[in-house]
Formats: C-alpha cells, sequence, structure tokens
C-alpha cells in the first residue's frame, strides 16, 4: 500500500479563513491535536506576516517532536529570514517558499516574464538550501499555468535540490482529470522526478477540492495538503479527514492510505472548529453532526437489521461512539421500539400504537423530537391507560 503524506496547513491557510485569528496558545493545542492525529507535517504559519505568528511559529516549532514543522514564505530573503528565525528550536523544520507561475499572476500581480518568475525562484530555492535541508517549493496558482512552464520549474526546483514540488490548484479552478493528468504529465516528462515528492493543494470554490485531491493521488502524488474541517481562503480547503477517509474505506481503488490515526479525527474536528469559532455544517462528510445520523424509516429499519446497509464507514473508526437515529417525521415503528426500550420502556403493542400515534402527531410539528419529548409522551400514554 503506498503511503500519501498528509501535510496540515490548518494554522496558515486554514488561518487565512475571514475572522480566523489564533492566538500562540490556540496554535499550540491544536498543534499538539494535529501530532497527536499523526499528520506527517505541520505548516504552523507564516512567520513574515507578523511578530506575532512569527513567535506562534515558534512556539509550535519548539514544541513538536513528530511532525515536520513548516513555515510558509514568499520568494525573497526577509521571509526567508523570518522562517529562520522561526524555525529555531524545531526537530524537523522545513521552509515552504512559493512564487506564482500563471499567465494571469505573472501579468497583474508580478509584471514578470517567465524568466524573472524562473530566475527569482531559483534564488529563493538557492538561498533557502543554504539554510534549510528541507525546501518545499510551490508554484503558485498551477493549476492555470502552461504545463511546459510548470514542468520547467518543476526541473529547476529538483536541480535546486528541493524536497517537495507542491501544484496547487490556488482558485479551485480545475477538474478532476484535469488536475489528475498534470500529475501524469510532471511524472513522465520531468527528468529525475522520482527524486522528490510531488504535492496537491487544493482549494473547494466549486466544491472540487477532495475529488481533486483523490484525482492527484491517482496521478502519482505522494502528499496532499488540507486542513482539518476543510477551512481555508474563501471556500475552504481540502479536508484532510474527508481524503484520510476515502482512502480508508475505497483502499482497494486507491491502493494507497495515510499514516493518520483515524481514531482521532472527530475529536481534532471539534477542537478546530471550537477554537476558530468555525461551526462545521451538520451534513458535511466525516465530521458533520449528521454524518452518522439517519432519520427516515426506511434507513433506520435497514441500520437495526444490518448497518452496512446504509453506512460506508464506522463511526467508531474516527472517533465516535456510535451512529445516531434521529426521531422525526420520517422514522417508522421499529426505531421508535428501540429507542424507547433504549430510555428503559418496553411497551405491549397496544401501548406501542398508542405512543406511535402520538409521536406522529408531534413529528408532524417539530423537525427533532428529543428523548425528553419521547418521554413525555410515553409517560403521558402510560398514566392515560
Ligand atoms: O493556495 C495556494 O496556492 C497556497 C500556496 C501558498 C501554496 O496556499
Ligand atoms: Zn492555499
Amino acid at each position: 500500500m503506498r503511503k500519501i503524506y498528509i501535510f496540515d496547513t490548518t494554522l496558515r491557510d486554514g488561518e487565512q479563513s475571514p475572522g480566523v485569528n489564533l492566538n500562540t496558545r490556540e496554535k499550540l493545542e491544536i498543534a499538539y491535536q494535529l501530532e497527536k492525529l499523526g499528520v506527517d507535517r505541520i505548516e504552523a504559519g507564516f512567520p513574515a506576516a507578523s511578530p506575532g505568528d512569527l513567535a506562534s511559529v515558534n512556539a509550535v516549532a519548539r514544541a513538536i517532536k513528530q511532525s515536520t514543522v513548516i513555515g510558509l514564505s514568499r520568494s525573497r530573503v526577509q521571509d526567508i529570514d523570518a522562517v529562520r528565525e522561526a524555525l529555531k528550536g524545531a526537530a524537523d523544520p522545513c521552509i515552504h517558499l512559493f512564487l506564482a507561475t500563471s499567465p494571469i499572476h505573472r501579468k497583474y500581480k508580478l509584471k514578470m516574464e517567465k524568466e524573472q518568475v524562473l530566475e527569482t525562484a531559483q534564488a529563493a530555492i538557492r538561498y533557502a538550501r543554504k539554510y534549510f535541508s528541507k525546501v518545499e517549493f510551490s508554484c503558485e496558482d498551477a493549476g492555470r499555468t502552461e504545463i511546459e512552464f510548470l514542468c520547467e520549474m518543476t526541473e529547476m526546483a529538483i536541480s535546486e535540490g528541493v524536497s517537495v514540488v507542491n501544484i496547487p490548484d490556488t482558485v479551485g479552478f480545475l477538474y478532476p482529470h484535469e488536475y489528475g493528468n498534470i500529475f501524469k504529465t510532471l511524472k513522465e516528462k520531468v527528468p529525475n522526478i522520482e527524486k522528490i515528492q510531488l504535492s496537491a493543494h487544493c482549494h473547494d470554490d466549486l466544491g472540487m477540492a477532495t475529488a481533486n485531491s483523490l484525482a492527484a493521488i491517482l496521478g502519482g502524488a505522494d502528499q496532499i495538503e488540507g486542513t482539518v474541517n476543510g477551512i481555508g481562503e474563501r471556500a475552504g480547503n481540502t479536508a484532510i479527514e474527508e481524503v484520510a477517509m476515502a482512502l480508508e474505506t475505497r483502499s482497494e481503488f486507491f491502493g494507497a492510505k495515510t499514516s493518520l490515526a483515524l481514531s482521532e479525527i472527530s475529536r481534532t474536528s471539534r477542537l478546530v472548529s471550537r477554537l476558530t469559532g468555525m461551526v462545521v455544517p451538520g451534513n458535511k462528510a466525516i465530521v458533520g453532526a449528521n454524518a452518522f445520523a439517519h432519520e427516515s424509516g426506511i434507513h433506520q429499519d435497514g441500520m437495526l437489521k444490518e448497518k452496512t446497509t446504509y453506512e460506508i464507514m464506522s463511526p467508531e473508526t474516527i472517533g465516535l461512539k456510535e451512529s445516531k437515529l434521529v426521531l422525526g417525521k420520517h422514522s417508522g415503528r421499529h426505531a421508535f421500539r428501540e429507542k424507547l426500550i433504549d430510555l428503559g420502556y418496553t411497551l405491549d403493542e397496544e401501548r406501542l400504537n398508542l405512543a406511535f400515534a402520538k409521536f406522529k402527531e408531534l413529528a408532524d410539528k417539530k423537525k427533532d423530537v428529543s428523548d425528553g419529548d419521547l418521554l413525555a409522551i410515553v409517560e403521558e400514554r402510560l398514566i392515560d391507560t
């Protein structure tokens, strides 16, 4: 089984979510949990962004021992020096350099020709390599960059001794087959490509970050970058829990797995949500409150007979206790009876029928019928009869 490395950027790209601002204590708390989750690499921040971020990255660098700690840097000396400062004391430091490569960014943002982009990146990598044995280089907006230029940039980065080349779909523009093909082409065309790892970094503007990341794996990517709960710039980044569980659930298809401690997923998700203030939508894959909840009578009946009828993964895998059968207007007698048994009531057929009719009346008026509602129904019924 091929190992897929997980590069977590919750503390950097995730923190770029509008309205999110993590202090050093919060970054440390998340970093410790990411280490427990078993992510291979933690991007702790962007040290040149502010003295506070430099200090936070340094605190994470000194605390974390099992994961590589990474600082982000533009392709300029001052940024690289800030990362040098921030990663002092790290057990396994790595600098993440980036420069935009797409025609749009070259023309409007950088005002550079291709040759200048290549030279600027080369000079930055050379400078960074004096101080770091591990350098990742990202071709920002790779998704909208000419494939020949991406090959050229990658070849240059390899010859300058980087460990990882990242191919970000910065604006979440690509469809899975297009993104996967970039990795295939780089693997086929770039000399010495086996010397480095290729990394995928996707944004979710069209809701395809996870699909694109999985397509990258099929195309030959070694590393996936993403965040917990998929938080990040605009519509967010790839949710690492989605990639890990897709590989786990469909391992026969992908032939690849992460080494995440999957049972830590749920706890990590709750912690990130609490500290960032970004509420996880109920229907969010893997970690949403409804991801293992079943409401319709047909589904509940199937679940009570055999869980695999409606669950492709078990809640225990991600550290939850059990699936939830939510009682609402679509629920059936089977689930209703089981729920009452859980609450300590085993009713005979006649009483069950009366209580079920009362429950359906209530369920028509309320979205969710709580345990308290059920107790009220059943106790009133029992007293009545
Ligand atoms: O989305 C992006 O291109 C980035 C880079 C800094 C890697 O976050
Ligand atoms: Zn990004």
